[in-house]
């Protein structure tokens, strides 16, 4: 594992992005596992900044809510079309996000593992992690072997998302979430942290022992991890 430690949020999108970039000029048809949230946001600023041909690039969501209505500003398929397939200019037709409004979201979460399967698979996978350590919506008590699947958010999660609706119940209750045996299928993973409030979950994650109770342990089991974080999320690391 490799952990960069940088000043700032926007020093972790900058050197975030630069690996990223360093992947797709080397595969500019690259499939890269997209992450929404605040953390990978400076990613996708400072990538766009590196001008490259990402005509061919494909790009796969970690996790969608079930239930919004479509074109929900914050469903994720939203979120990703204005933060990623925009900015970065992708072919829309190459980006692909959780079904969360399928009549049958069981059999729309088994679709997109067989698509991420299609394509021969993620070669860097961006995540970011919650304050109870979950990884996409892989709430503490996941498998470490789970699939794309729906799951059930915890309140910790749906308060911590409330900032992005008008009122807290809006929030939905459940998701489909890449799982995280999915997950560590990737070739890369690049987890992106920021902030104090990250310190105590990034050492557990990392530093401590590999268990569902810390969903973003599960790192410690993956050949090819990349941490980039600032000082403030670095702090408690060993
Ligand atoms: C988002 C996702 C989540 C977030 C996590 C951290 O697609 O899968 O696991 O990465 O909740 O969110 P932020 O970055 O907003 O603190």
């Amino acid at each position: 594992m490799e952990i960069f430690v940088v000043p700032t949020a926007s020093a972790t999108g900058s050197v975030a992005a630069g690996i990223l970039a360093a992947v797709i000029r080397s595969k500019p048809d690259a499939v890269l596992g997209v992450a929404t949230g605040g953390s990978p946001l400076p990613i996708y600023a400072a990538l766009a900044n590196h001008r490259l041909d990402m005509s061919s690039v494909r790009a796969f969501a970690l996790d969608e809510y079930v239930g919004l209505p479509a074109g929900h500003p914050e469903s994720y398929a939203e979120v990703v079309r204005r933060e990623v397939t925009g900015r970065l200019h992708l072919d829309p037709a190459n980006v692909a996000v959780p079904d969360g409004s399928a009549a049958d979201p069981e059999a729309a979460a088994a679709d997109y593992d067989a698509a991420i399967a299609g394509v021969g698979g993620v070669d860097v996978q961006i995540l970011g992690i919650g304050h109870n350590g979950h990884l996409a919506f892989n709430e503490p008590g996941s498998a470490l072997d789970s699939r794309t699947r729906v799951e059930v958010l915890t309140e910790r999660t749906r308060e911590a998302n409330a900032r992005y609706f008008s009122t807290p119940e809006e929030v939905p209750l459940r998701c489909i979430t890449q799982g995280l045996g999915t997950i560590l299928e990737a070739r890369h993973l690049l987890l992106v942290v920021n902030g104090a409030d990250k310190s105590g979950i990034l050492a557990a994650a990392l530093n401590g022992p590999v268990t569902s109770d810390c969903p973003g342990s599960v790192l410690q089991l993956h050949a090819h991890v990349t941490v980039v974080a600032d000082e403030a999320a670095a702090s408690q690391l060993a």
